[in-house]
């Protein structure tokens, strides 16, 4: 086993947003949201500007961007719009997602394999500027290795069925599914790509994949916004830190 490097933990603050445009208005803030995830020891802040802008908008990317001061993740589809929105932000990441049917895999994530060029000129364009793409894909070889033929250096295993299945109850999916994840994380990682992960994490599915020494990053959002309102973002985001935390160290002492 290679050591395992420092994880991070990127939050996603999309669902701040989503609250916030229930209603209009500009309550509550996913800029706020992103200053007290930094103070609580996010590593970077992550959010999604989808095309139909269900939650995060185009002004609240730019005012991350501007008032944050760690790194930002700016999730998007490999659209003409997106890339040149991403351009003009220049955010330290960009992670592509599929946001349509038909760019899915029936895994989920992003289909790299079956849309090579047109994501590989992403990749490059978003590369030359400096920014450092990553793909959101199922832990399935062939999307790994077309990753990596089109020039991603990182990737973010989709972890959303396994999530799923532990959720459900479903012991041998599950278990299944997390094989799936550490096999693509060890060939990912021997193929010179950095791996993250994330969809649907909470704290024990967080502890659970942080023994896994390839993986240097999880974005986390949905469970982090909902259990905020129980115990707030500050305790949330502690919390998740410190089972994190756990799971490394009790991989590492295994
Ligand atoms: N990573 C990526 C690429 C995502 O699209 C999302 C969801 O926006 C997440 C991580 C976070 O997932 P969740 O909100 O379920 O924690």
């Amino acid at each position: 086993m290679t050591a395992a490097q420092h994880l991070r933990l990127g939050v996603n603050i999309d669902h701040v947003a989503t609250i916030r445009n229930a209603r209009g208005g500009l309550h509550p803030d996913p800029v706020r949201a992103a200053r007290l995830a930094v103070a609580a020891g996010a590593d970077g802040i992550t959010a999604h500007l989808r095309e139909d802008r269900r939650h995060i908008r185009d002004d609240d990317m730019a005012r991350l961007k501007a008032e944050i001061d760690k790194p930002l993740n700016f999730e998007m589809a490999a659209t003409d719009d997106m890339i040149a929105i991403a351009l003009r932000t220049r955010p330290h990441a960009a992670c592509l997602v599929p946001e349509r049917r038909a760019e899915r895999t029936t895994e989920g994530g992003l289909d790299v394999a079956g849309q090579r060029g047109l994501i590989e000129a992403a990749v490059r364009a978003l590369g030359s500027a400096g920014i450092r793409v990553s793909l959101f894909i199922a832990a399935d070889p062939k999307q790994i290795e077309a990753a990596r033929a089109v020039g991603a250096p990182v990737i973010e295993i989709h972890t959303g069925a396994w999530c799923e299945a532990l959720i459900e109850g479903k012991d041998q999916a599950a278990a299944q599914e997390f094989d799936r994840i550490r096999k693509g994380a060890a060939l990912a990682k021997s193929l010179g790509l950095e791996v993250h992960a994330g969809h649907g994490l909470d704290y024990a599915a967080a502890q659970t994949i942080s023994a896994l020494p390839e993986i240097v990053e999880l974005n986390i959002g949905h469970f982090l916004i909902g259990e905020a309102v129980f115990v707030g973002l500050d305790n949330a985001i502690r919390t998740m830190r410190a089972a994190m935390d756990r799971g490394r160290r009790d991989a590492k002492a295994a």
